[in-house]
């Protein structure tokens, strides 16, 4: 859903990426298991909030931000001007080839925002952008029950396995999910979701 950012939001997201609650950036990045040769995709990646955090571990891998805004896209271009190793998608993820292939897709507080039928057709196009083998890592919050929950059953009508849940309390959002995922070769069946539970973790 496109949405250009005023300039007081602008200057907020800034203003907080130099206060310490900057670490929420920083500990979702930091979940992601890197090794440094990954094709990434950051999905919404406004200011570049968490690509700062990522862009500096791929040593030898590729990052894209993807983000339908373009004052956001401009942005996060001049914030992470000093990494080479970025592409910017300035678009909706929707029209972003399949035939791009990422190891690694990550969003971080961006499927709430999106309307339902939005949300229809970006989970599963989120995921046939990703390798078989390759892993999701969302960031939610729960505030909005029926959303959040909405969310994760089009996650796991797709071909996913959750790897691992974990729950925070985030400045400003409440208590928020993260949740990885990694996609499967075949479908199998799911079990009927329920809200994770704190650093519970899926089957192996
Ligand atoms: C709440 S912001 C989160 C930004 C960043 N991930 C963070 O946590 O600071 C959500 C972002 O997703 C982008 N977005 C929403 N729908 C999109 C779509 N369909 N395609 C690409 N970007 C989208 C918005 O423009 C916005 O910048």
């Amino acid at each position: 859903m496109k949405h250009e950012p005023s300039k007081r939001e602008i200057a907020f997201t800034k203003f907080f990426l130099h206060t310490p609650a900057k670490t929420i950036y920083r500990s979702f990045a930091d979940s992601i298991s890197l090794q440094g040769h990954e094709k990434v995709l950051d999905f919404g990646s406004g200011y570049g909030t968490v690509a700062k955090w990522v862009a500096p571990k791929l040593t030898s891998g590729q990052l894209t931000c993807a983000d339908i805004s373009s004052i956001w896209q401009a942005e996060c271009r001049n914030h992470l001007a000093k990494y080479k190793n970025i592409t910017y998608f300035n678009d909706d993820i929707y029209h972003l080839d399949p035939s791009e292939q990422f190891d690694i897709i990550y969003a971080h507080f961006v499927l709430h925002d999106l309307p339902y039928p939005e949300l229809k057709k970006v989970i599963p196009h989120l995921i046939k952008l990703l390798k078989i083998g390759g892993k999701l890592y969302i960031r939610e919050p729960v505030s909005d029950r029926n959303k959040f929950h909405t969310i994760c059953k089009l996650l796991l009508q797709q071909k996913l396995q959750v790897l691992q849940t974990n729950q925070h309390l985030i400045p400003l959002m409440g208590t928020s999910f993260d949740i990885h995922y990694q996609k499967r070769a075949l479908n199998h069946f799911n079990a009927p979701h329920t809200p994770p539970k704190s650093g519970q973790t899926g089957p192996g």
